[in-house]
């Protein structure tokens, strides 16, 4: 049986935001339904609204019709809402931190250990910290204090780093808690499992057997209302620097010690300091950027992206990004790996694709069979959870021709619940379990990858390729592939 969890308040800055409406509140009552609350947790909503607690209760009530996944169990939403406070303030006002102090303190029904999410803009992170400091709420005398900060973490290493140093002035790493939600995905958190718990692939998971390796992302999702903070981000920021990365990282990586958080992200550390970094000159060989234009996405026409709402006519910010990365160590030297990532593509999909490399003797010329096909592993990260290992084989019948066939292990069967990353992830939370968050170096160094190609792209505004919305961007970016046989792979059907 798991120990039980200590009892905590999680306090949510941002509370009304939309990480709040469309995960934490959802993952907080699908925790309480499936019984993994401890009894006296508590959730404080915190928000600049005059509102009281009633009215707050409708609110949350709200955001659980929409996203409750069997509906919302009204014996679960009495518990759930008997949990739920709702304290009024302002995370710009100095004086707010102090009244939260002796709120919290002045409640005996609020457990002393303190879950602090803060949902609210990156750029508040630094001064919000500063001031829960200041107020003694990340003191650690009564209980834990854990604060909870999601990507992205800083605009480039430099504000990184800055970022940091302000939050370490009052907080211990070991009380930083940094989301990628990638991490917390069920595939995701069984590439452990499948990679060191079956040894058969631990002779095949090198340079004498893989050829490449595609990290795909991609969404029919266009910038929608975020373009206040995409338009300065752009894909490459948005989703390879933290979540394509740390994908990498889980593929890469070596096996570690143990399964403890610092033996982890040690490993995956030692995977991002081995990325051959991109020199200036090697940006456009190594990187390739564009922008969606209009289109049709699942037969809905769509706008372009500078005809969003709050879009710069003139600007360049790529919402699609490809970048060919080589880990230099011995396992993977001379692999190539191929990160790419769009916005108002056909499908919504993320994969893992690997491809093992062409057996060494061509035993079937002069047959039938012209050219035999490499074999490809897919590892499904969604929608379609599976891993599925295409292999050759022979077609029935008098004459030699093969054809593609695939050993498929789906993941989850009917009688698996569903479960969303933030389930997991703020269960790890209240475990004080940090294996499956970000620890600073991992930031840092995926920065540091990033960082030459997008000094590079900030200084080349003149030109940006575009692609139609609804296709999988435009052709140009096979270049980054070193052979000409080469190409993206978007599904993880047989072709
Ligand atoms: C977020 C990005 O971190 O991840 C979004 O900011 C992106 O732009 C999202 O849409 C994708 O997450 P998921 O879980 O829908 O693949």
């Amino acid at each position: 049986m798991d120990a039980p969890l200590d009892p905590c308040t999680f306090i949510i800055f941002g509370s009304t935001g939309d990480l709040s409406r469309v995960k934490l509140m959802p993952a907080l009552y699908h925790l309480d339904a499936a019984g993994k609350l401890p009894q006296q947790c508590r959730i404080l909503a915190t928000g600049r609204r005059p509102w009281d607690r009633e009215r707050w209760l409708e609110e949350s009530r709200a955001m659980l019709e929409d996203t409750a996944r069997d509906g919302i169990d009204p014996a679960v939403l009495t518990r759930f809402e008997a949990r739920q406070e709702y304290f009024r303030g302002d995370v710009s006002d100095p004086n707010m931190y102090e009244e939260l102090a002796a709120f919290v303190a002045g409640r005996d029904d609020l457990p002393a250990n303190l879950a602090i999410y803060l949902a609210i803009r990156p750029a508040e992170f630094g001064m919000v910290t500063e001031n829960l400091g200041r107020a003694g709420l990340l003191d650690e005398e009564h209980g834990w204090s854990r604060v909870i900060i999601e990507k992205p973490f800083g605009y480039d290493m430099d504000s990184a780093h800055a970022l940091q140093k302000r939050l370490r002035r009052f907080l211990d790493e070991e009380q930083i808690y940094r989301i990628d939600h990638y991490l917390g995905k069920e595939m995701v958190r069984n590439m452990l499992v499948f990679r060191f718990a079956n040894l058969m692939l631990e002779p095949l998971w090198n340079r004498n057997f893989i050829d490449h390796v595609q990290i795909t992302q991609a969404e029919t999702l266009g910038v929608g209302t975020r373009a206040p903070y995409y338009d300065g981000a752009g894909a490459l920021r948005d989703m390879i620097q933290s979540h394509l990365m740390q994908l990498l990282t889980l593929v890469a990586m070596e096996p570690p010690v143990s399964l403890a958080a610092e033996d982890l992200r040690d490993e995956k550390v030692k995977v991002l300091k081995s990325v051959r970094p991109i020199t200036p000159r090697a940006v456009h060989s190594q990187a390739f950027r564009a922008q969606y234009g209009a289109g049709t996405v699942k037969g809905e026409k769509v706008r372009s992206y500078l005809e969003e709402e709050g879009v710069p006519g003139d600007s360049v910010t790529e919402t699609y990004a490809a970048l060919k990365l080589y880990v230099d160590n011995w396992r993977w030297r001379g692999v190539p790996f191929y990160l790419r990532t769009g916005k108002r593509m056909p499908e919504s999909v993320s994969n893992i694709m690997i491809r093992f490399r062409q057996p060494p003797q061509q035993l079937f010329r002069g047959t039938q069979v012209a050219n035999v096909e490499r074999n490809w592993l897919v590892i499904g990260v969604q929608p379609c959870e599976i891993l599925r290992l295409q292999l050759t084989s022979k077609q029935p019948g008098l004459e030699m021709k093969t054809r593609q066939v695939s050993l498929d292990a789906g993941f989850r069967t009917q009688e698996d619940s569903p479960t969303d990353a933030y389930e997991g992830l703020l269960m790890d939370i209240m475990e004080g379990d940090r294996s499956l968050f970000l620890r600073y170096d991992e930031v840092e160094y995926a920065w540091r990858i990033v960082d030459p190609v997008l000094s590079v792209w900030s200084v080349e505004r003149d030109f940006i390729h575009t692609y139609g919305a609804g296709t999988w961007g435009p052709a140009e970016s096979r270049r980054l592939f070193e052979k000409e046989i080469d190409d993206w792979r978007h599904s993880s059907d047989i072709p």
